[in-house]
């Protein structure tokens, strides 16, 4: 199967909204009715594997780092990636990526682990957050990371107090938050004043003048991340243009920029107005990538500096649609007028549904189900527990299987035991093959840490 583009469009209109979009088919597909992943029966998962689980495309994974990949291709070297593992991050999913020569955005020490687990080169790791403690610190510098994107004066002084007692230089960024709206959901905007994220523009000096002063500190680069599922590059380009007038100011005091970390934030296509069968419209990666390049390092703004660095931190427009959560309808009931669909798979399965109304298409094993309207809801005590909330659905029966799409991203990983409930199992899909890439949890498991104590 061929996931790539397969045409270009320009979307520009009078409010300023620009992006470039392509066309794109996701790995699903009927045959005979049943439902195929890539080349897999969603059947044949269910029987191998039961539900809720986790399924995801390695071909549709890889062909999304490859679009990445095309945007640099002549700018290797002045152009990175780091996987913003937080969307996604079971290890095999990070042997593909460190198989592309990507690096990786990690916000904890937990993340810091799973990348030497899958092989990620360190010297191409970010460390983002806003809540770094010390032991993560001492870690990162351990491992060698590429670069620390700071988000205070209290981490920088911390950063800077634990690199000069080990002896070593800590590699730094800061990172600004440039008070430019994404238009996007406000719980995954992070660009905006009122958000914790970054330092303010007013106090951006201030602190690159510390940084500049302070033992065990190497000043490298300055970013932002504005938020995530952005289908529009206009907030990217105001970001850049207000960063890139302060790196001039930066640089003003002597001090050196070379890199700019333009976060992840990248959006998708949640086929939400689409027929299975047409292709998705989708930004571009690659034509994202060379336009952050042009604003960046052809802009006219910029013409007489240096070419400078950037690193790109994308996870959902990776991950997103790769993943699928497959889950099986046990009851169906009518409480007056709404009708439910009762599956096994809850919000502690998929939360963004319950956490900020994100719709996931619900596709029906049997390509028969004629269309109704419902909720599709877990077995979690919580009304807030669905994963489609008064919708037009397939009319699914009870004991039938439907896959929820775009799953890839902030799916399983914010996945939890709510309710003693085991976290489900993941399985990667390559052509007409998948394996076991995460074991169902057990119930033994999800008490092996508790203490019971007389
Ligand atoms: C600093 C940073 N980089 C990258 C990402 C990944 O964003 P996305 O998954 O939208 O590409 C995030 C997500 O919150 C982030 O905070």
């Amino acid at each position: 199967m061929l996931f790539y583009p397969t045409i270009g469009k320009i979307r520009r209109n009078c409010n300023r909204t620009f992006s470039i979009l392509m066309k794109e088919h996701l790995p699903v597909s009927y045959s005979k009715d049943h439902l195929f992943i890539e080349d897999v029966s969603v059947a044949d998962l269910v029987q191998a594997y039961g539900t809720p689980l986790y399924a995801y495309s390695a071909s549709y994974f890889e062909s999304r780092l490859d679009l990445y990949n095309r945007g640099r291709e002549g700018l290797e070297e002045q152009i990175q990636f780091c996987y913003g593992m937080k969307a996604s991050s079971n290890l095999e999913l990070l042997r593909l990526v460190a198989a592309r020569n990507w690096g990786a955005d990690i916000v904890s020490g937990g993340e810091l682990f799973r990348c030497q687990k899958a092989g990620i080169d360190p010297g191409k790791i970010v460390f983002s957050g806003v809540g770094k403690t010390e032991s993560e610190i001492a870690y990162a510098l351990e491992a060698g990371i590429h670069l620390f994107s700071v988000e205070s004066p209290s981490e920088l002084r911390t950063i800077s107090r634990i690199a000069t007692q080990k002896g070593t230089i800590a590699p730094v960024g800061i990172r600004i938050n440039p008070d430019v709206d994404p238009g996007t959901h406000p719980y995954i905007s992070t660009g905006l004043k009122e958000n914790k994220f970054g330092i303010g523009h007013s106090h951006a000096l201030e602190i690159y003048r510390e940084a500049a002063s302070l033992p065990g500190i190497r000043i490298k680069a300055a970013g932002f991340h504005i938020g995530s599922q952005l289908l529009d590059f206009s907030s990217y380009e105001e970001a850049a243009g207000r960063l890139l007038a302060l790196v001039h100011e930066i640089e003003d005091l002597g001090i050196s920029i070379d890199e700019i970390d333009v976060g992840g934030g990248l959006g998708i296509d949640y086929l939400q107005n689409h027929d299975l069968n047409e292709p998705l419209d989708t930004p571009d990666p690659a034509a994202f990538v060379r336009q952050m390049w042009h604003w960046i390092n052809e802009s006219d703004a910029n013409r007489s500096r240096k070419l400078r660095r950037i690193t790109f931190e994308p996870g959902r427009s990776v991950a997103g649609n790769a993943g699928f959560l497959i889950t099986r309808v046990l009851y169906r009931k009518r409480n007056e007028d709404r009708q439910f669909f009762i599956c096994d798979a809850a919000m502690n399965d998929l939360l963004r549904p319950s956490l900020y109304q994100a719709y996931h298409r619900v596709i029906p094993e049997n390509a028969s189900r004629s269309d109704t309207f419902g909720d599709l809801v877990g077995p979690v005590c919580e009304s807030g527990d669905f994963l489609a909330k008064g919708r037009n659905l397939p009319d699914l029966q009870e004991g039938d299987v439907a896959v929820l799409a775009s799953a890839g991203a902030y799916g399983f990983i914010m996945g939890s035991n709510y309710n003693s409930r085991p976290r489900s199992a993941e399985v990667l899909i390559r052509g007409n093959s998948h394996k076991l890439i995460r074991k169902r949890e057990t119930y033994e498991q999800i008490i092996e840490n508790e203490l019971i104590r007389d």
